[in-house]
């Protein structure tokens, strides 16, 4: 940490931090195939497995998704990945089809990346790095509903409550919508902490219709391989895609895929 004269403020040093903290990494300079292999998601698995099996983060699936706004400004956030179907080059996520990025994803109101987004994959302690680019539609209901039966109750509870993205007066307004919500399902919470709570035997809480999967269809995929030497690996896999409906819903048809190394 160090004191920036002209701001007035401890600064943190950022520049010469990551130095400090490459002990606790260990380059182990691999490289992608040679050649490539002609699609990419059989990689991309392997990659996905790998951070989970490593258990050095709490949520290996967690990956940046960027979306842009109707004048094409860009926002991102953080949102866990439930499902990768391999064999579409499909990744999913949850969220509430009307928050920012649910509006903003959709292109609602013209947006100029409708239906584009990015995610992006990092995994630190193994030096990698997926980065995807695709199309975005939304998860068939069946789908979602599936999933968000899965959900703890309180979760799904908790969905009820919270309009995403939209601003809220106080942290209690937040907590009043919450025991709302838990009311109309019967909950019984006599404090804050969850413990405090009676769900109910079998509670059954239908999925708010503005909650559910986004299946985001890769256009493309590139793997990022870090290299001590800076030499890092890189290279991108595109495809074409067409509009067709798949599993009852909108979805995607990809054609081959090409590929090639990228200058790190
Ligand atoms: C580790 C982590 C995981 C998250 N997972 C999700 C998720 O799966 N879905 C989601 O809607 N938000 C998730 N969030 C919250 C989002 O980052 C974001 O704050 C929220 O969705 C509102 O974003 P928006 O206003 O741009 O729509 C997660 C945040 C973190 C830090």
């Amino acid at each position: 940490m160090s004191v920036d004269p002209k701001m007035g403020r401890a600064t943190a040093g950022l520049a010469d931090q990551p130095d400090a903290l490459r002990g606790a990494c260990t380059f182990a300079n691999l490289t992608l195939p040679e050649p490539l292999p002609a699609e990419p998601m059989g990689l991309v698995m392997e990659w996905i497995n790998l951070a989970g099996t490593s258990k050095t983060q709490p949520n290996p699936n967690a990956m940046t998704l960027a979306t842009v706004d109707g004048q094409g400004r860009p926002s991102a956030r953080i949102v866990l990945c439930r499902k990768i179907d391999a064999a579409r080059g499909v990744f999913v996520f949850y969220t509430n089809y009307d928050s920012r990025k649910g509006l903003e994803a959709e292109g609602a109101g013209g947006g100029a990346g409708g239906g584009h987004v990015a995610l992006v994959f990092h995994w630190d302690h193994l030096d990698r790095q997926i980065r995807i680019e695709g199309r975005v539609t939304r998860s068939p209901e069946a789908e979602s509903d599936a999933y968000f039966a899965t959900r703890p109750a309180l979760s799904r509870v908790a969905a009820w409550a919270s309009d995403q993205s939209r601003p809220l007066a106080s942290r209690a307004q937040l907590l009043e919508q919450n025991r709302a919500a838990e009311a109309r399902f019967g909950v019984v919470r006599r404090g804050e902490q969850d413990s405090e709570v009676e769900v109910p035997p079998g509670l059954v809480v239908p999925r708010p219709g503005n909650w559910g999967g986004f299946r985001v269809w890769a256009e493309h995929v590139e793997l990022w391989l870090g290299h001590s030497t800076r030499l890092h690996d890189r290279a991108r896999w595109s495809r074409a895609l067409t509009a067709s409906e798949v599993d009852g819903a909108a979805g995607y048809a990809g054609g081959g895929w090409t590929c090639t190394r990228l200058q790190p």
